[in-house]
């Protein structure tokens, strides 16, 4: 797919309502488990709140990946090699980005994202920082395979997919999303690309539960901008003042789940559709999928990874793992 063709993305009808935003929710709210899909939680609200969110003392994987970004530069310049084309799925607006970029001296940047002012932005803020580096920023899809610019056709590929956003999909999405991925990366220049992802690591769950229920009530008011932008931009009369932020560690399935629950009895309507919840019940709004060794190797297979190195911050909370894309060999 060219990059072009996922320019329109974002469809709004005349009353400048975003379709698949609508669509999504109404589908999610006619469900037996109310559900909303977690990426409509990063309207500007949510993005700032998920920003105050990395800096909470209780969220632990901002701190902890950023520890080993910093302190493992030369092991990925020796695993990774120079020359590379850096792809980052997502804008590279985080500090992240430029610790990675400084350690292993690529050939070129190409950062994607959905949100084009806020990739042109990212841009430019590396540009500054990297004067030298070609960066070539493109505006699409990433759950979808993208073609990179021709300028870059020629380079091996390292994709860089930081922050344990991988743990927010389910299994299956996370693996077609993998598979994307490498079908993106896949370069011409007879070397496999490889693949740099951040996930987040299995614990005691007091600790996963205390990162998304902080003290201060951030993660709350994250959850809760959610149901407020319903009402916003969907015509939601939502008893917002009604739910309250639910966080539980879901065992069998190794993540953490966030919920919306109705303290009492409630009925509102959203674009002119009426739902009701009866007190304790939720909106499912999030999975944070936790991940072990055996986890993330088997999930990074299933989408023709290998995991070729790992590093962990000193805690052992966070893990980065360097996977090189496999050519398919049938078992055993
Ligand atoms: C973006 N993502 C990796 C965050 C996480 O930890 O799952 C989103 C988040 N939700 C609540 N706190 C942070």
């Amino acid at each position: 797919m060219r990059s072009e063709d996922t320019l329109t993305l974002v469809s709004r009808d005349a009353q400048g309502i975003d379709r698949a935003f609508r669509a999504d929710v109404l589908a999610g709210l006619g469900q037996a488990q109310k559900a909303v899909p977690a990426r409509w939680f990063y309207d500007d609200a949510g993005s700032r709140l998920f920003e105050d969110i990395t800096r909470l003392p209780e969220y632990y994987p901002t701190r902890a990946e950023t520890e080993i970004l910093e302190a493992r530069g030369p092991d990925f310049a020796a695993a990774v090699g120079k020359g590379r084309a850096v792809v980052e799925f997502g804008s590279g607006s985080s500090a992240k980005t430029p610790l990675l970029l400084a350690a292993i001296a690529p050939a070129a940047y190409v950062p994607l994202d959905i949100a084009g002012d806020f990739l042109r932005d990212a841009a430019a803020g590396l540009a500054a920082r990297f004067p030298s580096l070609p960066i070539y920023p493109v505006e699409a899809d990433f759950m979808r395979e993208v073609a990179l610019p021709d300028a870059v056709s020629h380079l091996p590929k390292l994709g860089f997919f930081p922050g344990s956003t991988i743990g927010n999909m389910v299994p299956r999405t996370a693996v077609n999303l993998l598979r994307s991925m490498r079908g993106t990366l896949q370069a011409d220049a007879g070397t496999q690309p490889m693949l740099l992802i951040g996930m987040d690591l299995v614990k005691d769950p007091a600790v996963l539960i205390a990162a998304y229920d902080d003290v201060a009530g951030v993660t709350a008011a994250f959850n809760r901008n959610l149901a407020l932008r319903i009402n916003r931009e969907l015509a939601g009369t939502i008893p917002v003042e009604a739910l309250r932020h639910k966080v539980r560690w879901n065992d069998e399935l190794a993540r953490i789940e966030m919920h919306l629950e109705a303290m009492r009895d409630i009925a509102f309507e959203v674009s002119g559709v009426r739902f009701t919840m009866r007190a304790g019940e939720t909106i499912h709004t999030e999975n944070s999928h936790k991940f072990t060794r055996r986890s993330s190797n088997l999930l990074l297979a299933a989408a023709g990874w290998t995991p070729r190195a790992r590093w962990t911050d000193a805690e052992g909370r966070f893990s980065l793992i360097l996977a090189e894309a496999t050519e398919p060999r049938s078992a055993p």
